[in-house]
């Protein structure tokens, strides 16, 4: 990796994100601070990315041609994906061109970004424990997984569907009886990212809880890659989606060990260096992988409070080759705040009566629309004790009242 040099010189070490919205802005800030010259690209304009860095682009990062031309033109050293939904095969083919670093690497942002590469490596390649699975192409094909044939096992009920693309809870349902069939499967192809039909059936994971283990990849004393772990973060997700967050989640040693040893390998088989989002369902000791982010999880914003180097510091650390810190700072908790209305431009009102709440902080992402389900700003709060944390993250957040400006 080349030196750190004086951003908009000749000199400067320039990071491009894929992706700008509130994870990747403070990606963003974390470079900024380093001195590292920083290119925000997303889908429309002012994302909260496009805000703090030194250039702003708006592209279709999932056109091919469009992707090429712009790392052509900017000639970035590090192109860092911050969604799912980009032309990985032609960042593949820059990067074995030469012609550019991705991080981690291209190949972990292509498995990464559906459903079907990433579970078929994790389950089929490294034999991790998870839910049981089929890819299915039609309605047909989904009653027939769920009900098995010759060849294989029923899925059986209660079972979830998901677009094999889509992220946040998008067109995931859970299905109880034969009842739910068809509308779960209508529900995904309403909600996939690319209308190309295709979903996994899992199996119902009964578990206690769930947690994201945030897992760096960073460069040690020796220049050898090295792995870290953060502490565990619990979160509570409502439709698919992460609504509350905290740290540390209270797990079993054998359950913690479990975990960090899927975690390794997982992340050992993407390789590269960064920070990486290991999603782990838990029930007593038994652990299985859920699916994994080669990027800060949004579930991890709860570092900001908690820990002495944030998930976006740990990831800006890693991908330039610096060491890492993992250790947390205090217990803490992070609640979302939604839009509640869909609207162009957003007042929020009770942004101090939110701060009165002890030992709270709040980030207000600056999006440029609103709906009423877009997240728009998170709560968070720390405490010695994670449940009264917990307890203050969503009385913040519940005091932050976003309105329509107009
Ligand atoms: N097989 C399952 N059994 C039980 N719960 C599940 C299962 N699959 C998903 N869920 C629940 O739905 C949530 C979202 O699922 P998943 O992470 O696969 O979707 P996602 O759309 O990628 O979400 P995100 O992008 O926000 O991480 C999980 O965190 C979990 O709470
Ligand atoms: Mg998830």
């Amino acid at each position: 990796m080349k030196p750190i040099g004086t951003p908009l010189s000749t000199h400067a070490l320039r990071v491009m994100l894929l992706g700008s919205g509130e994870l990747g802005k403070e990606v963003l800030i974390a470079l900024q601070r380093l001195g590292v010259e920083t290119i925000a690209v997303d889908r429309y304009a002012d994302a909260p990315g496009h805000q703090v860095a030194h250039r702003a682009h708006v592209i279709t990062m999932s056109d091919a041609a469009q992707l090429r031309a712009l790392i052509e033109a900017e000639q970035p050293d590090l192109v860092v994906p911050e969604i799912e939904a980009i032309a990985t095969a032609e960042l593949q083919a820059l990067e074995a061109e030469g012609a550019v670093s991705v991080i981690p690497n291209a190949r972990a942002a292509r498995l990464t970004m559906d459903r079907e590469g990433i579970r078929r490596l994790a389950a089929e390649t490294l034999g991790l424990a998870t839910s049981p699975y089929v890819f299915c192409d039609s309605l047909t094909e989904l009653q027939t997984a769920i009900d098995g044939n010759a060849d294989r096992a029923p899925i059986g009920y209660p079972c979830v569907v998901k677009p094999v693309m889509s992220s946040s809870g998008k067109g995931q349902s859970k299905i109880d009886g034969p009842a739910d069939v068809t509308r779960a499967w209508d529900y995904a192809m309403a909600g996939g990212r690319v209308s190309h039909g295709r979903v996994i059936v899992e199996g119902f994971i009964d578990f206690d809880y769930e947690i994201t283990l945030l897992t760096v990849r960073s460069i040690g004393a020796d220049g050898q890659p090295e792995t870290s772990f953060c502490e565990p973060i619990g979160h509570v997700q409502v439709s698919g989606d992460y609504v509350e967050s905290w740290q540390p989640q209270r797990m079993s040693p054998l359950a913690l060990q479990r975990s960090r040893d899927i975690a390794r390998a997982i992340t050992d088989n993407l390789g590269g260096q960064g920070l990486f989002g290991v999603e782990l369902f838990v029930k007593g000791d038994q652990v299985w992988f859920s699916e994994v982010s080669p990027r800060p999880h949004d579930t991890g914003m709860v570092t900001m409070t908690t820990q002495w180097q944030n998930e976006f510091e740990l990831h800006a650390r890693a991908i330039l080759g610096l060491p890492v810190d993992t250790t947390l700072k205090s217990p803490g908790a992070s609640a979302v705040i939604y839009g509640g209305v869909d609207a162009n431009a957003l007042v929020f009102d009770g942004v101090a009566e939110a701060l009165r709440v002890p030992g709270t902080e709040l980030r207000l992402f600056g999006k440029p629309q609103s709906f009423v389900k877009r997240r728009m700003g998170v709560a968070l709060a720390h405490d010695t004790d994670v449940e009264l944390a917990r307890v203050r993250a969503k009385q913040a957040a519940a005091c932050v009242k976003p309105r329509a400006a107009d």
